[in-house]
């Protein structure tokens, strides 16, 4: 695939970044005839009257404007169908028309990059991040690995834990954010425990069973690992099973849906959590399990923690030190 990229601002770092090795970029091209005649990125800028002597079979045009540059395009004989618009920022009107490019790009280059949910920022290819049925949490899982770009970037030290990992879906994803940070995976791998269900407490808050999520086991979880080396499983009942740990943290996720093994998990890792490091606890905001709300707010009040919460599927809330 040969491909013209036109427009030489910021949208075409963000292309250059995602497009894959055998994606040929032959040229640039631009308006602005200050630029014609110059190498950028290591390509010759041309004028996009030149059009016509280039060899290509897409031309990806990357400026915030697609639209106006397709029909600029268009009008000069290019075939719609060629023309591929880019975008790493977005305005929510655009939505629509984003998703249909977007779709049209992933497909044309093989990019495999998410649609568009209402929080995203900027777009990234998923591929790599194991998500795919995951798609309903885009938010939550691009936030996460924002905080992962921060935390390798600032070096905050300490090791990564996920509460709650049933078959390993997010787990999966943090592996591949910290190839090089232990990630320590607590679960009952049983699913709920009685521990946390017998008195009868959560009825107040949740509709949930003992053994609900058991249909996991430690293999399956592990087979998923991309590197299994860095992996340290804690099976059993938290908050027991971090007895004897001596770690920091630089990252936790906390997704055991209950009251009382939330407060267990804020309780446990607040105190162990890196400064610069965060706790995200998944369904802050899910109706079906009241009382991680209550407990995340209980414990907010008591310590003063700095709360921010994400308009993600479930509602996540991000505890920042
Ligand atoms: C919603 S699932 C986790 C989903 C997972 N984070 C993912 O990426 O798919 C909740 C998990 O919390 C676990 N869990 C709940 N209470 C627990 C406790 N006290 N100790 C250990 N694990 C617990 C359950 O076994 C279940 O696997």
């Amino acid at each position: 695939m040969r491909i013209l990229i036109f427009g030489t601002g910021s949208g075409l770092g963000d292309l250059l970044s995602v497009l894959p090795p055998e994606v040929q970029v032959i040229g640039l091209l631009d308006n602005n005839p200050s630029r014609h005649g110059t190498i950028i990125y290591g390509k010759p800028v041309y004028a996009p009257q030149r059009i016509g002597d280039l060899e290509f079979d897409r031309i990806v045009v990357s400026p915030r404007d697609g639209s106006a540059i397709r029909n600029q395009l268009v009008t000069m004989g290019v075939q719609r169908e060629r023309i591929l618009v880019f975008y790493s920022t977005y305005d929510a009107n655009l939505r629509k028309q984003v998703n249909e490019d977007t779709d049209a790009i992933n497909r044309d280059l093989g990019i495999g990059m998410h649609p568009l949910s209402l929080c995203t920022m900027q777009m990234w290819p998923v591929a790599d991040l194991d998500m795919k049925s995951t798609e309903d949490d885009y938010c939550r899982i691009m936030a996460i690995r924002l905080a992962s770009q921060r935390i390798l970037a600032r070096n905050t030290p300490g090791a990564i834990a996920e509460l709650g990992v049933y078959k390993g879906e997010l787990a999966a994803t943090l592996n591949r954010l910290f190839p090089e940070r232990t990630l320590y995976l607590f679960d009952t791998f049983e699913g709920f425990s009685e521990n946390d269900l017998a008195d009868g407490e959560e009825k107040k808050h949740s509709v949930a069973s003992v053994g609900d999520f058991q249909d996991t086991d430690v293999d399956l979880v592990m087979a998923r690992m991309a590197r299994p080396e860095n992996v340290i499983i804690r099976k059993g009942y938290f908050p027991r099973t971090a007895d004897g740990l001596e770690e920091t943290f630089a990252l936790v996720s906390l997704d055991v849906d209950l009251y009382k093994p939330i407060v267990a998990g804020l309780r446990y890792f607040w105190p162990r959590l890196s400064p610069g490091g965060n706790i995200f606890i998944h369904d802050h905001n899910n109706r079906r399990y009241k009382g991680v709300k209550v407990a995340v707010e209980e414990f907010v009040d008591a310590t003063g923690a700095p709360l921010v919460q994400l308009p993600d599927f479930a509602g996540t809330a991000v505890l920042s030190k």
